[in-house]
C-alpha cells in the first residue's frame, strides 16, 4: 500500500511499521524509542531477536542521543560519509532499548542519503530503527514493488523510486581510535582507511564486536544459486542445460536461455544487483549460475553478497 509522508509520520507516531526508501535498500522502519513498535519489525520480518537494528537519524547532531561517545575518529567518518551508505557501530547510551541493540552494548547509526527519508526523519523528529524491508534471509528490496512482493500488499510503503546505491551500507565498528569492518559495502575499505587510518589488525577476541547479522545464509533468492570462478567455467557448465539462468558481468554472447548482464562498472552493477536477482528468481529456473565479479577491492561488497546468495544452506554453520 503506497502512502505519503503525512501518512507515514502518523503511522510511525502511532507505533506502526512503514517501509521507507534509502539510497542503499528499502528499510522497514519503526520509532526506535518505542519497544512495541520495534517488536513489530522483528515480527514482520520473522527476524531473530538477537540481530540488532540500525537506527537512522536525520543528522550528525543526533548521534549523542543514541551513542554514549562520539570519538574524533567516528566524527571524521561521519563528516566524510554522511548522509550516505555508512553505518557506524558506537558505544550505546543506556537508554537505547535492548530490543534495538539486541542486548549489545553498542548501537548502529546511519544518516541515509535519500531526500524522502531525510525529510521524514527531520519532520517526524524520530530516530527510525530500520532493517532491510525483506523477510529474514531473503533478498533485499530496492523498489517499492520488491517490498510489496516480499512482505505483502498491505505493508505501508513510502515510495522513493529505485535505490541508487543498491546494496546495504558498509558497517564499521568504532572504539575510540580503532575501527573494524563488520560488513563490506560500496564505501570500501580504502575510502575508510583514507579517513580513519588502518583498521585494527589483531583481533582481540574479548573485545571484538560481534556482527550478529552476518549469517552466511543471507540475501538469497529462493532459486538455488551457484557461483563460478570464470565466465568460461560458467559457460562450460551451462552447455545443454535448458533450465538454468545466469547473472553475468559486462557484455557478451548469450550463454543460457535466461541471461541477465549487469554493467561492468561496480557501482552500476551494485545499483542493479538485487533487481536482477529478483528477476532471475521469478524465472523459476532450476539453478541460477553466477559469474564471480573481478577479484579487486572495488567489487568486494558485490562479491560478498553473491557468495552469500550462492551459499548452500545445508552447509550453513553460523
Ligand atoms: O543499508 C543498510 O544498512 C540498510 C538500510 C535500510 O539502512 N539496512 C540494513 O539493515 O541492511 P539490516 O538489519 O538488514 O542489516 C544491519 C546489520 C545486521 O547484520 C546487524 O546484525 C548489524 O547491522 N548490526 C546492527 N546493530 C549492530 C550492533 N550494535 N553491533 C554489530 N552489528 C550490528
Ligand atoms: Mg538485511
Amino acid at each position: 500500500m503506497r502512502i505519503n509522508q503525512a501518512n507515514a509520520i502518523e503511522l510511525l507516531l502511532r507505533g506502526e511499521v512503514v517501509a521507507i526508501p534509502t539510497e542503499t535498500v528499502y528499510g522497514l522502519a519503526a520509532d526506535a524509542n518505542n519497544v512495541l513498535a520495534v517488536a513489530k519489525i522483528f515480527a514482520t520480518k520473522q527476524r531473530p531477536a538477537n540481530n540488532p537494528l540500525i537506527v537512522h537519524i536525520s543528522s550528525t547532531d543526533k548521534v549523542l542521543d543514541w551513542a554514549s561517545t562520539f570519538s574524533p575518529l567516528a566524527q571524521r567518518l561521519a563528516a566524510a560519509f554522511w548522509p550516505g551508505p555508512l553505518t557506524l557501530v558506537l558505544p550505546a547510551r543506556a537508554e537505547v532499548s535492548a530490543a534495538v541493540r539486541a542486548g549489545e552494548p553498542t548501537v548502529a547509526l546511519r544518516v541515509p542519503a535519500h531526500p524522502v527519508t531525510l525529510a521524514l526523519l527531520r519532520d517526524s523528529g524520530l530516530g527510525l530503527a530500520a532493517p532491510s524491508a525483506n523477510r529474514y534471509t531473503q533478498l533485499s528490496p530496492t523498489t517499492a514493488e520488491h517490498v510489496e512482493s516480499g512482505l505483502g500488499a498491505d505493508i505501508p510503503v513510502l515510495d522513493g523510486g529505485a535505490c541508487q546505491v543498491g546494496i546495504e551500507s558498509t558497517i564499521v565498528s568504532v572504539q575510540d581510535d580503532h575501527w573494524q569492518l563488520l560488513r563490506p559495502g560500496m564505501i570500501d575499505v580504502a575510502a575508510i582507511t583514507a579517513i580513519a587510518g588502518q583498521p585494527e589488525s589483531t583481533l582481540d577476541i574479548a573485545h571484538t564486536p560481534k556482527a550478529p547479522g552476518q549469517h552466511l545464509l543471507h540475501y538469497a533468492p529462493r532459486t538455488p544459486c551457484r557461483l563460478f570462478d570464470s565466465k568460461s567455467a560458467l559457460t562450460a557448465y551451462a552447455h545443454n542445460k535448458p533450465q538454468v539462468a545466469a547473472l553475468l558481468f559486462g557484455d557478451g554472447p548469450a550463454i543460457t536461455p535466461r541471461d541477465i548482464h549487469l554493467p561492468a562498472d561496480p557501482a552500476q552493477a551494485a545499483a542493479h544487483l538485487y533487481a536482477a536477482l529478483h528477476t532471475l528468481d521469478a524465472m523459476q529456473a532450476e539453478l541460477i549460475l553466477i559469474e564471480s565479479p573481478p577479484a579487486t577491492a572495488a567489487w568486494d561488497a558485490l562479491r560478498d553478497r553473491l557468495q552469500r546468495a550462492a551459499h548452500d544452506p545445508g552447509k550453513q554453520n553460523d
